[in-house]
């Protein structure tokens, strides 16, 4: 393990105005998003998707990495051309999932934990064979009642998280902590934002544990928004200071950058979100703040492709204005549209 190298991949993953393209869907949720829009969900209709994304002409000036699956790092174009390959010819880091999904939780089945420490490092071994140079493992935490997420969950995901980081680094990868406290609820804004602090400041904990350098990471957090079915309204200004407020309170100012996830919000939302904290914030934060969405990047190119290869193009003009919409988000300085 390299640690300049790392370090520098690091960095490079959160330079100014780029962000991540999570474009790791399992089989099952690729399959579920196809499903709701008619697309065949055949292993070929996802490797010609993904060659969609990856081709867009131009993308590599807003993505500094793309986050791959399992089945996805192995695939390649139409024209046999591996799709690591074909993204490090656009000036983008290839990155992939490494956890296995989400199980119950033994003794609390209504929580959560991510699986997949098993045989982790001979699989990294072989997905830096592959060319990854980053990797992403997902903690899911969801807010209940009172007693949920249990301090119990939050530890054992930080747990987790710390061991997946400890993992990469040692095998030359950098790795995307992210855990994910979902918006499904009716809780306030004051709640996500305890949470937040709570698995936040445990997944720090773990980290430092586990000896992981913390300039050689990068963080995946959601943001501190309400439930999505609370009836509290508020606006993106008080999403950003909320947000901004507990990643302050909660993330060592060596990390290089914290890289959002979109978790359902809106495509327009995931935005104008970035940009308030970015603009609002603009020179007073010890670390990058950019975007690595999944859906919020993809959601509205998937409806115009529809596995159709006569709607590549269009599909493809769609991911770029989105693509740099969040690049100039990244910088405080989208203005809409
Ligand atoms: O793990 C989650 C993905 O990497 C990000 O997806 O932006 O759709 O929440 P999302």
């Amino acid at each position: 393990m390299d640690a300049n190298e790392l370090k520098a991949i690091a960095q490079a993953m959160v330079a100014n105005g780029k962000g991540i393209l999570a474009a790791d869907e399992s089989f099952s949720t690729a399959n579920k998003r196809f499903e709701k829009l008619g697309i065949l969900q055949t292993e070929e209709m996802r490797r010609a998707y993904r060659e969609m994304l990856f081709t867009a002409a131009g993308v590599g000036n807003f993505f500094s990495g793309v986050i791959l699956f399992d089945e996805t790092i192995r695939q390649s174009t139409q024209a046999s051309v591996p799709f690591p390959q074909v993204l490090k010819q656009a000036g983008i880091i290839p990155g992939i999932k490494v956890d296995l999904g989400v199980k119950p939780l033994a003794l609390t089945p209504r929580e959560l934990i991510t699986e997949g420490l098993d045989g982790l490092r001979d699989r990294l071994i072989e997905y830096y064979k592959l060319g990854a140079r980053f990797a992403k493992w997902r903690a899911v935490i969801s807010i209940g009642n009172d007693r949920t997420p249990s301090q119990r969950c939050i530890e054992t995901n930080a747990h987790v998280l710390a061991r997946y980081a400890a993992l990469c680094q040692e095998n030359g990868i950098v790795p995307i902590v992210e855990p994910e406290v979902l918006m499904d609820g009716y809780h306030t804004l004051e709640r996500s934002f305890d949470v937040h602090q709570a698995v936040l400041k445990t997944v720090f904990q773990q980290l430092y544990r586990q000896g992981i350098a913390l300039d050689q990471m990068i963080l995946k957090p959601s943001m501190v928004v309400p439930g999505q079915q609370s009836p509290e309204q508020v606006s993106v200004e008080q999403v950003a200071h909320a947000t901004v407020r507990c990643l302050l309170d909660c993330v060592p100012a060596s990390v290089p950058g914290c890289a959002f996830l979109s978790g359902g919000q809106g495509d327009e939302q995931a935005t104008d979100h970035l940009n308030a904290m970015n603009a609002l914030y603009s020179g007073k934060l010890p670390w990058t703040l950019t975007f690595s969405y999944g859906r919020a990047l993809q959601q509205a190119a998937m409806q115009t492709w529809m596995g159709r290869a006569d709607q590549v193009a269009a599909a493809q003009r769609i991911l770029y204005h989105r693509a740099e919409s969040n690049s100039m988000a990244a910088l405080g300085k989208y203005a809409g549209g």
